[in-house]
């Protein structure tokens, strides 16, 4: 179904035309002036230097014309040319009772739908899940789910770091710690065995452990009270096992049979637990790709870039320029391949688009990371366009998230200092929501739990979204779960109070189903049906601009409408039945329109909260 503000457009379209003048001055934007108006046209002001006249005099005809139209109720003129408009209620009601009869609420179908790569996720295979990780995975997951709404082919990929120098330190420590192991011992000929050397915790303490000991430090040392002789000896040590990692990635990444193997243990064990991780964020990819697998595409991808003249040496390393003309500062060339000839970041990301061209064929991709990794984008960018690994006019975007802040505007860390794991962070939420929960006092233990994790998850990922993705922002529990303000668990309240009168409504009188809504009564009331009626327009506004943060305002300001319009209609008292039916069919819409809209940003209400 057409959106109503092109469905204001064209009618005033129409009047424009019918004037002699151009549709494409046309333009109907929502008032900047409530206490006026609902909608505005100010395509006079744009006509006026066309047609050398002055603007009120064309807004004047316009609105004539418009006169007789029966989709406004008011259509002013005013200096020095705007034409104000108000909708009439029985149009908008029915625009109501059309988006209530759709399944999709009104959301147009693409006419021709998108294969869209979305690259989020990007942990880091062995490494544990930290807050970093949080903000790719809840912005790409919404990313993916408005484009799905809109009928796109959304493809969402894990693209896991998975092969580099993490793996050769996680062998060359199970290897000290386990030197006994098949993998480890040069005369074995039999099959490796099944089941992995390590359970994840171990994995999850491995890791830390030999990147600690690969990195020794001598200040360290001496704040810890060491002699000059034990530092000198320590970090020998240091040295010696940052080299044997070093070695065992290499060997790793040629092919070696032993470590191959531990590797595939390391990837098993840890993608099992990334999905459980991911899974209680409501976040869920199409495909569990990773650096590794496009390896395969590096010495093709470079003789490419070397034949086609773009690559060359420099400083021992390989580079391809990616300056342009209107650059505003100088670019530093991607490096393709390092002077000890390793593949780099850039060069998996290379490698990776040539496999997705070849095995997907995307239309788009979209890349969400952190905005410090912009020039790493930039660059992989240009030189996958320049080489024509993708064609000149691929939409390639990236959208770079800003640091999620403690409350001392410092990135988050946990009480001591150290890096905050996610699984924590996620406890600590629930069990705020738990709190707040409890003072209600209205459910069980096993419900308050339940109910605790959904308020919790919503809190998270709406504290996250309603930022602008690209800012740094505050992760501040106190707020976030709060149910007052812009939070989460406010939408989320506002949602069980609908589920909440429908319910006693349906225990009342019965069928809530296929009610009639009348044009509005009150302003409140018609308020909210104009925030309603823009549900179609924002979710492709939020989606056109990667803005999920445009989708919580909306439903925010959703709510407060729908609020402000709970506290003026006595709903359940109401004496007039068709008036009250209609009343339920517009809390039932909204309803439906806030459910959609949170399926969209990844979390779901609770019944009763
Ligand atoms: N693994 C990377 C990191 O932790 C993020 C990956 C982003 N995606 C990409 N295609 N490079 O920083």
């Amino acid at each position: 179904m057409n959106k109503i503000l092109t469905m204001i457009e064209d009618e005033l379209k129409k009047a424009f035309l019918a004037c002699g003048y151009e549709e494409r001055f046309a333009k109907a934007v929502l008032s900047n002036r409530p206490d006026l108006c609902e909608y505005q046209c100010n395509g006079a002001m744009a006509a006026a230097k066309t047609y050398k006249k002055k603007p009120i005099e064309i807004a004047d005809q316009v609105v004539r014309k418009l006169k007789n139209s029966a989709m406004f109720s008011m259509c002013d003129a005013v200096m020095p040319g705007f034409i104000n408009l108000k909708l009439e209620g029985g149009f908008v009601a029915d625009y109501m009772n059309k988006m209530a009869a759709d399944e999709r609420l009104g959301l147009e179908r693409q006419k021709s739908p998108k294969t869209i790569i979305v690259d989020y996720g990007g942990a880091n295979v062995a490494k544990p899940l930290h807050v970093g990780h949080l903000r790719s995975a809840v912005i790409g997951e919404s990313i993916k789910r408005m484009g799905r709404a809109l009928g796109h082919h959304m493809i969402g990929d894990v693209h896991l770091g998975d092969w580099g120098l993490q793996m050769g330190l996680i062998i060359e420590e199970l290897r000290d710690r386990k030197p006994d192991l098949p993998y480890f011992d040069q005369s074995f000929t039999g099959n490796y065995p099944d089941e992995p050397p390590f359970t994840i915790g171990e994995l999850e303490d491995i890791y830390p452990a030999a990147s600690k000991k690969a990195k020794f430090k001598a200040e360290e040392g001496r704040r810890e009270g060491m002699d000059e002789e034990a530092i000198a000896r320590e970090e020998e040590k240091s040295r010696a096992f940052a080299e044997r990692a070093h070695l065992a990635t290499r060997k790793l990444q040629e092919g070696y049979a032993p470590y191959t193997a531990i590797w595939n243990h390391i990837m098993k064990v840890s993608k099992a637990d990334l999905k459980k991780n991911y899974g209680n964020l409501k976040v869920s990819f199409d495909l569990w790709k990773g650096e590794s697998d496009a390896q395969k595409y590096i010495p093709g991808l470079i003789e490419d870039l070397i034949r086609q003249d773009l690559a060359y040496e420099s400083q021992g390393a390989l580079v391809v320029d990616i300056g342009e003309p209107g650059d505003s500062k100088e670019l530093p060339p991607c490096i393709v391949r390092k002077s000890d000839g390793a593949a780099l970041y850039a060069t998996s990301d290379l490698g990776t688009i040539l496999e997705r061209e070849q095995d997907l064929h995307p239309d788009a991709y979209v890349y969400i990371a952190d905005k410090r990794q912009e020039l790493h984008f930039t660059q992989v960018f240009r030189v996958a366009k320049k080489a024509g690994f993708v064609a000149n006019d691929m939409p390639m975007s990236f959208l770079g998230f800003g640091t999620m802040n403690g409350k001392d505007g410092k990135p988050f860390k946990t009480r001591d200092g150290g890096v905050m794991r996610l699984e924590q962070l996620i406890a600590d939420i629930n069990e705020a929501g738990y709190q707040r929960i409890m003072e209600n006092r209205t459910a069980g233990e096993e419900e308050a739990r339940k109910t605790a994790e959904m308020v919790g998850l919503a809190a998270l990922k709406y504290g996250d979204l309603s930022n602008q993705a690209a800012k740094d922002y505050i992760f501040d529990l106190d707020r976030f779960v709060s149910f007052e303000g812009n939070t989460g668990p406010y939408i989320l309240y506002t949602i069980v109070r609908i589920k909440s009168i429908l319910n006693k409504y349906q225990e009342q009188k019965g069928n809530v189903e296929n009610l009639t809504i009348l044009p509005g009564a009150s302003e409140g009331e018609k308020a909210l049906m104009l925030e309603l009626a823009r549900y179609h327009e924002v979710m492709e506004g939020a989606f056109a601009e990667m803005a999920p943060h445009k989708l919580c305002q909306y439903i925010y300001d959703l709510s407060n409408d729908f609020n402000r319009f709970y506290h003026d209609s006595k709903i359940l008292a109401e004496e007039d039945w068709q008036k009250q039916k209609s009343w339920i069919g517009l809390i039932t819409l909204t309803k439906d329109v806030l459910e959609a809209c949170i399926e969209v940003l990844g979390f779901d209400a609770p019944d009763r909260m």
